[in-house]
This record gives structure tokens, C-alpha cells and sequence, in this order.
């Protein structure tokens, strides 16, 4: 069997956090680099210093460790894009162009690239959003991943070059904080009912969105990653789906194991981008072509959140 070398961007963040430690249990620490433009927290695996957009500092790792696959997470998240559009469109399409191409030019096996529910947008129908619609996203965050993933499929069809693709829900996690997203408050809402604090939420207490846990979301890339080549049908981005909710039904679910909980709501600008998105999304394709089920509902992901973060508080280290 061939020996992995596998590179990670933005490892530094939410979920590049997570996806090291389960990269390096499947294959060993020695096959992981992280890099991204800050220090990853509690990895004590090899960490590079790596911008995306430095594209010779790129084909220079690639090519020194003979790299075979990329996890290409390096981003500006959705309600951070907003606030620099002509920036975040540099970052995430420019960082993704010069992943594409040094893996083509380098022939690496296999890239992975997350896209997001933030594609979708106008046109659609949002209480359930298809595989293949009409993608007209409301954020340049949503108009740089829709771009991304028509530019893997033709990098795979063009040249062969194996990227494979997730469409994102909201990811909610205890292991690393949210990176500036539109379903951050579904992370930090865990955090203050763990320290038994009040909760003001930044979305309407109707506003359902799709969602999953960090577990399955690493399972999910993983299964993707590691499916044989003839099962991903998908090229452009697969619909991702673990579970939808609203702010008041997550505060209910929280309030199940913290009675006393409350929440406030007051809707900042991030309310009209969750109200641009899908409400749920249609995972079929997933689900038929390389056997995706999510294993967390509302209730054990909210048990098994409030479980590690009470723990967390009461061994008295810090939280975020
Ligand atoms: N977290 C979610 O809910 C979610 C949902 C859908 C899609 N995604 C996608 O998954 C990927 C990872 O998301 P995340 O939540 O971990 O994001 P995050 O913001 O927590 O982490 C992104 C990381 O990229 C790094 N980065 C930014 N600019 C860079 C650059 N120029 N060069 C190198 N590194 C750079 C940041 O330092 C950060 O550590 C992103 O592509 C994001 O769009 C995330």
C-alpha cells in the first residue's frame, strides 16, 4: 500500500483542529503537516507556516514530501467575507487555484476541497435545497465556493485530477471555536449553557438551519476520502446533511440537561445571510453513492456537547 503524505490548509482552524487528530490516528502522525498563517493549538504533529496564496512556498512543501493528498481548508468564513469581499474572494479563489494546479502539476492522488450550504440562495426552493440546483448565493463566501467546486469539476474532468467535495452544513463542535461563520451561534451557545450564563443569539429564534456534528463531519470527509473512485458520481460538491433546527429549538434541547438556560434573541447582520440559505438540505446522493448516515440527532449531539464541556469547567481548564 502506498505511504500517505498528507498536507492540511487552515489547519489551524475549527475544523482543520479536529480533522488533524483523526488524519493521524487513521494513518500516523508522521504522514500529517499542518500548516496554515497562524499556530494550530494542540498538535504535536509537524506544523508549517504556509499562506495559499504563496504558490511557490506551496509547490516547495508539496514536492519535498512528496505529498499525495491535500486537505485544502484555508478560507474566509461567511460572515468575516462580508466585512472584505474583494479580499476574501483572493483568498479562498486564488488559494484554491494554486491548490488545484500544483496538485495537477505535482500529480497528487487525491484533493479535498469544502464547499458549504452557502452556495445555494435565490431561485430555490429553501425549505429543501436539491443537489443539483441553481446556485445564486447571496455571499461572496457563497459565490467563492460555488465557483471552487465548478472549478474541481473541471480540473477533474480536464485533467483527471481526483478532488472531492463536501457541501457543509453548520458544523458544531467542543474541541476548537468557530472561525466566523453564520452558524457560530450554535457553538457558542453550548459554552455559555455550560457555564450557566444567559445566551444572546445573533439569528431569529425561527431561523431553522441544516447542521451537523464535528463527528460526523470528520466521518463523513473521511468516508469521502477514502470511497473507491468509480462510487464519487458527484463531482462538483455533495449535499451534506446531519440534522436542522432553529435557535428556540436548540435552546429547548439544552434546557433538557440545564433547565435554567436562557436565551435572548437580537438579530444582527448574519440574519439575512441564514435567511438566504437552506432551511434543510437532500443528502440522497451521498447516502446512495458512498454510504453517508449521520449518527448524531439534536438530543446525543447536544448531551455529548454539554457532557465534554462540563467536564471541561469542572477540571477548572480554561474555555473559550
Ligand atoms: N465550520 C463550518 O461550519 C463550515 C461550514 C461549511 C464549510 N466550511 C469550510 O470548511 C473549511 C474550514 O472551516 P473552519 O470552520 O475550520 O474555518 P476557520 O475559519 O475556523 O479556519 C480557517 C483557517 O484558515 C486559515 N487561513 C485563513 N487565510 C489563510 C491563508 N491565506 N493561508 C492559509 N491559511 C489561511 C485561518 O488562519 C484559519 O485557521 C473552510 O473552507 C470553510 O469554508 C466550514
Amino acid at each position: 500500500m502506498q505511504k500517505e503524505k498528507i498536507i492540511v490548509t487552515g489547519a489551524g482552524g475549527q475544523i482543520g483542529q479536529v480533522l488533524l487528530q483523526e488524519l493521524s490516528n487513521r494513518y500516523g502522525m508522521d504522514a500529517v503537516i499542518a500548516t496554515d498563517i497562524r499556530p494550530v493549538p494542540n498538535w504535536g504533529g509537524r506544523f508549517v507556516t504556509l499562506n495559499v496564496l504563496d504558490r511557490i512556498g506551496l509547490e516547495n512543501l508539496v514536492e519535498e514530501q512528496g505529498t499525495t493528498q491535500i486537505y485544502h481548508l484555508a478560507a474566509i468564513l461567511s460572515a468575516s467575507g462580508e466585512k472584505d469581499p474583494l479580499m476574501t474572494w483572493q483568498v479562498n479563489m486564488d488559494g484554491l487555484l494554486n491548490i488545484l494546479d500544483t496538485a495537477r502539476t505535482r500529480g497528487i492522488d487525491r484533493v479535498f476541497y469544502p464547499s458549504s450550504i452557502a452556495v445555494f440562495g435565490a431561485g430555490i426552493d429553501l425549505q429543501q435545497a436539491g443537489q443539483d440546483v441553481p446556485l445564486i448565493p447571496a455571499t461572496v463566501y457563497g459565490i467563492t465556493k460555488a465557483a471552487g467546486e465548478n472549478w474541481g469539476y473541471y480540473y477533474y474532468h480536464r485533467y483527471g485530477l481526483d478532488v472531492r467535495s463536501l457541501r457543509y452544513p453548520g458544523i458544531i463542535g467542543y474541541q476548537s471555536p468557530p472561525g466566523g461563520g453564520t452558524t457560530d451561534y450554535a457553538v457558542d451557545i453550548f459554552h455559555y449553557a455550560a457555564r450557566r450564563e444567559p445566551y444572546t443569539c445573533f439569528l431569529a429564534a425561527d431561523s431553522r438551519l441544516p447542521m451537523i456534528y464535528m463527528d460526523d463531519a470528520i466521518r463523513a470527509t473521511l468516508d469521502l476520502m477514502a470511497a473507491p473512485k468509480e462510487q464519487i458520481r458527484v463531482r462538483t460538491s455533495y449535499n451534506l446533511s446531519g440534522m436542522d433546527f432553529d435557535p428556540q429549538e436548540l435552546a429547548a434541547a439544552i434546557q433538557e440537561f440545564v433547565p435554567d438556560f436562557k436565551v435572548r434573541y437580537e438579530p444582527d447582520f448574519r440574519q439575512a445571510i441564514a435567511a438566504s440559505w437552506p432551511q434543510r438540505i437532500d443528502d440522497t446522493n451521498a447516502r446512495q453513492d458512498w454510504g453517508w448516515a449521520p449518527a448524531y440527532s439534536l438530543r446525543s449531539m447536544t448531551k455529548d456537547m454539554l457532557d465534554h464541556l462540563g467536564s471541561t469547567i469542572s477540571s477548572g481548564q480554561p474555555i473559550h
